[in-house]
């Protein structure tokens, strides 16, 4: 590849989060705007950034720029718990969780047997994630390994990076959809080997939840934990009441719903909990002290009557946490429209959610969430050029409400309540330019 073609350089309005931050108050330091910036990309990484005057000595010669004066540019969002299978079922009316499992979720799941199929939706899932500006994403599959190989081909078509592994299921769901526990361990482990750390694919064992695993398939669960360390954990906890009265009652001799996890070594810097909503004392202690992640899905959560997460308890435990669109249950792709139900949310609670660390949520925390904030999140030097454009005036009245922002952080909390797909002007995977709105 000429250094001509592997290289990228961006001009225009950039905001991003330099740091992470151990506290919310502290996240107004770390908020970076340059006004006039130059972003430039070689081979995918982020090879020099700041003011376009002081940059521009640095684009190499026979590089054009791509210039954005209107528009805003921040990194790619982060979706830390997402169901690919459930694209077509988004909006199922009128259930709670385990009601909308039974009736919605597993019948349409099971189609992705047929790897043909498994490919369609995967390559639309993945045009939809670009549409809506998320470049990395924690997926839920089902159970047929056919599924997890058409998301990482369709995500490696645009280089993109995705965490996502096969579900694991041996009870309490239909025959067609459960696996057993030698199968668990067998057809993870033969994705692992050929998945992760793949281009820039990566792996999670992925237990629906507690109620759907034998003990004996969560035994195969850690043993794969343990021969793999640096594969993640993806599952659900703590979403539902019934749902959590279930787990007591299946696993009696844990001490709660998170503890079942915990028992089986699940916890841990890689392992991801979706939703969390009726966290126990003990369970937060519990999160905090193996240092795992909460995804926070406000649409889900307010779509299936879940309940109202509190973001700002994350801040008192010192639990990391992302934000997810969870869908089918979750009802938008958008994580700007993610953004404006946690918002609500938090007012429910008596509680707020500034637009900054809403953008701190959206990329430099998730990315922390993931354990990827090392490559993820930021404009900082050798991460991954992964980013977007944002239009802040997609709509007559979001024009006419930024005509009258009274500075970047009413713009941008402006653009979180109104916003959607359609301020996605552009989504830059690794340096190139993988989706442009027509
Ligand atoms: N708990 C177990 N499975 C699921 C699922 O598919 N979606 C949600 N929201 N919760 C779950
Ligand atoms: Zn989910």
């Amino acid at each position: 590849m000429s250094s001509v073609i592997a290289t990228t350089a961006i001009r225009g309005r950039f905001l991003d989060i330099q740091n992470t931050v151990a506290q919310a108050r502290d996240i107004h330091d770390q908020v970076r705007y340059v006004e006039d910036g130059l972003l430039i990309t070689q081979y995918g990484k982020i090879h020099w950034f700041g003011p376009w005057e002081e940059g521009q000595v640095h684009i190499p010669a026979g590089v054009s720029v791509q210039h954005y004066p209107d528009q805003l540019i921040i990194p790619g969002f982060i979706d830390t718990h997402i169901h690919f299978p459930q694209t077509e079922m988004v909006g199922a009316y009128g259930t709670q969780l385990l009601e909308w499992l039974n009736t919605y979720t597993f019948p349409t799941e099971m189609q992705f047997a047929d790897k043909s199929y498994a490919d369609k939706i995967a390559a639309f899932f993945v045009q939809e994630l670009l549409k809506n500006g998320t470049t990395t994403a924690l997926v839920f599959c089902t159970v047929h390994p056919e599924s997890v190989d058409a998301l990482f081909e369709a995500a490696e078509q645009h280089q993109m990076r995705l965490i996502a592994g096969k579900v694991l299921m041996d009870r309490h769901a239909p025959e067609e959809l459960c696996d057993t526990p030698e199968r668990a361990y067998q057809e993870s482990k033969a994705l692992i080997e050929k998945w992760h750390g793949k281009g820039r694919n990566l792996y999670a064992i992925t237990p629906r939840f507690a109620p759907t695993s034998t003990p004996a398939q969560l035994e195969k669960a850690q043993q794969l934990k343990a021969e793999y360390p640096d594969v993640y954990l993806h599952t659900h906890l703590s979403e539902n009441k019934n749902e959590i009265a279930w787990v007591k009652s299946l696993f009696p001799e844990q001490q709660g719903y998170l503890d079942v996890y915990h028992h089986y070594g699940l916890t841990g810097s890689r392992s991801v909990f979706a939703h969390c909503v009726h966290l126990e004392e003990q369970e937060w202690d519990c999160m905090h002290q193996t240092d795992s992640a909460i995804a926070f899905c406000p649409t889900s959560n307010l779509f299936l009557g879940s309940g109202l997460f509190p973001i700002h308890q994350t801040w008192q435990k010192q639990v990391k946490m992302g934000l997810g669109t969870d869908i089918g249950a979750g009802t938008s792709f958008s994580q700007l429209r993610t953004i404006s139900e946690a918002y609500k949310v938090q007012q429910l609670l008596e509680q707020n959610l500034s637009a900054y660390e809403a953008l701190y949520h959206a990329t430099l925390g998730g990315a922390k969430a993931l354990d990827l904030d090392d490559k993820l999140g930021n404009f900082n030097v050798g991460k991954e050029a992964d980013f977007i454009v944002l239009d802040l005036n997609a709509t007559a009245l979001q024009t006419l409400r930024q005509q009258h922002s009274k500075g970047l952080e009413d713009s941008l909390f402006a653009l979180m309540t109104l916003g959607d797909e359609r301020n996605i002007q552009a989504t830059y995977i690794y340096g190139q330019c993988a989706y442009v709105r027509d």
